[in-house]
């Protein structure tokens, strides 16, 4: 293949760059790597009670076992700064400090950890590790405190924590439709394969982890405020992550453990939690209570919207799930009210999931629209083009493109969307149900750096990462196509914080930001490979670097040809840096991507089993930087919708503030058999307001609205509205029509 040929690089369905890697096992995640010396494994003691004070710890027991080497109590954890400080940075770069005092913060909190030869002898120590914990009363659940809600300092992603639109009693009044319900939608944890794991090891002052991680520069900084060092002194490697899906935004707590372990032994620690660690030392999504009144006029236009949400924040640690927030960009309304209060309480570290916001929002506020649009009579695809804004609700900002009512009509077109018919199969009930999807369009500050060898290879280094969304590949794209270049001469390089500082993967603002860092970067390589060429050879002067490409050892314009030999520098390469940061498109625009899905079910009629027949989404995410790695994000999203409407939910004994189901026999994710075929398409499109490259965030996309979607199915075959997350066979049972015959 010549240069010219990959021009259009971007957007072609490329295969994954790390594919043969992972399949072969040779990629290596942070529980797979080894140094130079033998790793000691940690395993962590968790408290069986939540809040409270450890009133004696005795690991004598525990440290006369063979092979144990050191067990970490906070009676001799190394010096941290306390919990929750220098927050100033945010959550994520605030002191993660863990056993720094008597204190136990919820249940699963580390009380200890044991560190030995094997993960054998330490699991079988810690079981001999007794602890006595004086109990207080912990706050568990939201609703029976909600005397003490109070409104949190900011959202996740907005600081407006309550809006008002208009004026809501008034524009309530007047509506000939209304419709009104409270929903409740589950705690959750993110669950990813990899469970979090950690290697730590200190040279004097000096920490390096080889961990799974999202975001590798707060991460930095949370070691650094935790154990009070310089943030350059800590050096982050998280190559390949298993799925984070939020729960790895942050540092988790194995990782602060395994540093401590590493600090009292003096030997490089290895910790990696087990599937039960997870659902107590990695974060969860809250459960939610949400109240929606709506209302609408006699022509199925919205006049009022209102929308609250109460929640669980966990105690000295400011994350806030801003379920309202969709919400606000959805519909246009003459008056909308929306509303976030949080109870602080004793549970686990409550962060970010899966489409913070828009995963449980557009649950419960779709399902709403959608009992709206059949109080009205009018069909929910219509319902939604009636009430399409022009300019963003909320903010009145224009929006940098919306394709929902595209999105709306081509999905009714695949999907063969009658309205929400019900039929009967025998003892089966179809329903069909459909929602819209929407999810903010975010860009974030990232470098990144590029080098070109004599031979012609080209090496890019950031420090962003691949939680298996298809980073690797789709910056082998974006490189490639910008300077010409065979995308097997390209070879991608990232989560290290020794390279160039990214915004990391989150939020769905990843590939737009580190994709245009690097596109960036290497524009400015072609403008100085050019200038360079033009002083080499005088030829060269006044050439337009569009057509250069790299062929082999070679720069090639046209008919003539430099060895990058005669450019490079005395190193024998040449390098160059780029970088993005948000336009100000971002603060006046209104920046969304958007989607439609659109469901049919089948509930047995007898038993209330609810079975997905068909899921069938499309999406406006700008222009897609591979259409292989943009449709299978795409398809776990809607999986994971699938989950939230019908599986997943993290049940809390509320006496004790326990997760019980703590491992996937009891966790249920949706799996083949619940997965149908998913129908998947997006919409061709280049949204300049939204970066260079002209993407939208697509990661979380696939998320919203898959769930409502499946719910409003559910309604349309069997006429019962269920308001709690997920829906259950019990919560149809005595609601189902009478049989036939
Ligand atoms: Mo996401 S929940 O910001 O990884």
């Amino acid at each position: 293949m010549s240069g010219h040929e990959f021009k259009d690089l971007v957007g072609q369905p490329l295969d994954r760059v790390d594919g043969p890697l992972k399949v072969s096992g040779r990629a290596t995640y942070a529980a797979d790597w080894r140094g130079d010396k033998p790793h000691l494994i940690g395993f962590i003691v968790e408290s069986p009670v939540a809040r409270g004070r450890i009133v004696s710890i005795d690991t004598k027991e525990a440290e006369a076992c063979e092979g144990v080497k050191a067990i970490v109590t906070h009676e001799n954890a190394p010096s941290q700064i306390p919990f929750g400080e220098r927050a100033d940075g945010g959550r994520f770069a605030q002191s993660h400090a863990m056993m720094r005092s008597d204190e136990v913060r919820h249940v699963g909190y580390p009380v200890a950890l044991v560190v030995a030869a094997t993960l054998e002898q330490a699991r079988h120590a810690a079981s001999l590790v007794r602890v006595e914990i004086e109990t207080e009363d912990g706050i568990f659940n939201p609703e029976t405190h909600e005397d003490k809600a109070i409104a949190p300092d900011g959202l996740d992603g907005s600081d407006e924590v309550d809006t008002e639109d208009g004026d809501f009693v008034a524009e309530f009044a007047k509506a000939a439709h209304k419709v009104e319900g409270e929903f409740h939608t589950p705690s959750q944890h993110a669950a990813a394969m990899e469970p979090h794991a950690t290697v730590a090891e200190w040279d004097g002052d000096r920490l390096t982890v080889h961990m799974a991680i999202q975001i590798l520069g707060d991460g930095r900084k949370a070691f650094a405020n935790t154990f009070g060092i310089d943030p350059e002194d800590v050096r982050i490697v998280s190559p390949y992550v298993g799925g984070g899906f939020g729960s790895k935004l942050g540092v988790h707590n194995e990782a602060i453990l395994a540093a401590q372990g590493a600090k009292l032994t003096g030997q490089p620690v290895r910790i990696a939690q087990h599937r039960r660690n997870v659902f107590s030392n990695g974060p969860h999504r809250a459960r939610h209570r949400q109240r929606l009144k709506l209302g609408a006029d006699a022509d199925g236009k919205i006049l009022a919207i209102h929308h609250d949400s109460l929640s669980i924040m966990a105690r000295d640690y400011p994350f806030a799930e801003a379920a309202a927030s969709p919400t606000r960009a959805s519909y246009a309304a003459k008056a909308m009210r929306t509303k976030h209060r949080v109870v602080e309480g004793d549970v686990p570290k409550v962060d970010s999931m899966r489409a913070p916001g828009e995963a449980i929002g557009t649950l419960t506020f779709e399902s709403m629209i959608d009992e709206l649009a059949h109080e009205c009579g009018v069909d929910p695809v219509e319902f939604r083009l009636r009430n399409e804004p022009e300019t963003d609700p909320h903010s009145g900002k224009p929006f940098s493109t919306r394709k929902m009512r595209r999105c709306l009509q081509e999905g009714a077109e695949k999907f063969g969307w009658k309205g929400p018919v019900s039929r009967r199969e025998g003892d089966w009930l179809i329903g069909h149900g459909m929602a819209a999807a929407i999810r903010p369009n975010l860009m974030q500050e990232a470098e990144a750096e590029i080098e070109l060898s004599a031979d012609g290879h080209l090496t890019v280094r950031l420090d962003m990462t691949d939680i298996g969304t298809g980073t690797y590949t789709i910056l082998t794209q974006i490189a490639a196509e910008t300077l010409g270049i065979a995308p097997d001469k390209v070879t991608v390089k990232l989560g290290d914080t020794d390279f160039p500082e990214t915004c990391g993967s989150g939020g769905s603002f990843g590939a737009g930001s580190t994709g245009t860092a690097v596109f960036a970067a290497a524009k400015v390589l072609k403008d100085d490979l050019l200038e360079r060429a033009a002083k080499a050879d005088s030829d060269w002067k006044g050439a337009n670097s569009k057509n250069l490409r790299i062929e082999g050892a070679k720069i090639v314009l046209g008919s003539r040809s430099l060895p990058i030999s005669e450019l490079a520098n005395e190193s024998g390469g040449l390098s160059a840096k780029g970088a993005a940061k948000p336009g100000k498109e971002h603060k006046t625009m209104a920046q969304y991507s958007y989607g439609a899905q659109f469901a049919e079910v089948a509930v047995d009629a007898v038993t209330g089993e609810i079975r997905l027949r068909r899921l069938t989404g499309v999406f406006d995410a700008g222009r897609i930087l591979n259409e292989k790695t943009a449709r299978s994000q795409l398809m776990g999203g809607m999986i994971f919708g699938i989950g939230a409407a019908l599986m997943e939910e993290s049940l809390m004994d509320e006496r004790y503030g326990a997760f019980m189901n703590r491992d996937f026999a009891e966790y249920h994710v949706a799996v083949n058999r619940d997965v149908p075929r998913l129908d998947v398409h997006m919409v061709e499109g280049f949204d300049e307001n939204s970066n260079p490259l002209g993407s939208k965030g697509i990661g979380e996309l696939g998320i919203c609205g898959a769930g409502p979607a499946i719910a409003n199915a559910v309604f349309a075959a069997t006429g019962h509205r269920v308001r709690k997350f997920p829906i259950h066979m019990e919560d149809l049972l005595g609601h189902l029509p009478p049989l036939a015959g």
